[in-house]
């Protein structure tokens, strides 16, 4: 199982394309954007967590290892709205999320439970690993230290969130059909990245 991980946790940072480098930049200068667009992510994954384990109370691991990551997601958005605070400025209002919505896109929609179920799974990996790189960049891009610790937390806690889906899809799904589903996620996600305009106010 280590391996496995371990396998995909290279693969990690090797989203099939790496966030554009202007990107940093732009979010930066667009602090009090990025930080609402921060916190209403973290606010979404804490959702997410709880609709999984509402939809799914008989999976005994997945209600286990979900719970304490909803406390985990909540803190994330308490520790980003606290840094509003702090700065002075305000948490805006929920923009529509481009991203996420394409990627739900490419959700089954028919098909069996199993494949719908997995797919729920990766759609979190995803969104984990793709927020883990991000927040790797902001961590090593900016000048300022105080923020560039600040994200650093955050990668290595959404990396964390990242095998936690992996490992759950496992659990519950033959290694190979998850493996080979994870893989046209990657390409449809690059394919995503691809077509989003490279904003600074966002992080996706
Ligand atoms: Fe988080
Ligand atoms: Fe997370």
């Amino acid at each position: 199982m280590m391996e496995l991980v371990s396998d995909y946790q290279k693969n990690i940072l090797g989203l099939q394309l790496p966030t554009d480098p202007r990107w940093v930049d732009l979010a930066h200068i667009s602090l009090e954007e990025i930080l609402t667009d921060h916190a209403y992510c973290e606010q979404k994954a804490a959702t997410s967590c709880i609709s999984l384990i509402q939809r799914y109370p008989d999976k005994e691991k997945l209600v286990t290892e979900l719970a304490p990551i909803v406390t985990e997601e909540w803190g994330h958005f308490r520790l980003v709205l606290a840094e509003l605070k702090k700065r002075n400025l305000k948490l805006g209002k929920q923009r529509k999320d481009e991203y996420v919505n394409k990627l739900i896109n490419f959700q089954k929609k028919g098909g069996s439970d199993e494949e719908r179920f997995l797919d729920k799974l990766l759609i979190f990996a995803l969104i984990e690993a793709r927020s883990c790189e991000r927040f790797k960049r902001l961590s090593e891009g900016l000048k300022d230290n105080y923020l560039s610790n600040f994200y650093r937390r955050f990668m290595e806690s959404e990396a964390g969130h990242y095998s936690l889906f992996i490992d759950l899809a496992e659990t519950y799904i033959e290694k190979n059909i998850v493996r080979m589903r994870w893989q046209q996620w990657l390409e449809y996600e690059s394919q995503v990245m691809k077509e989003l305009e490279v904003r600074g106010d966002r992080i996706h």
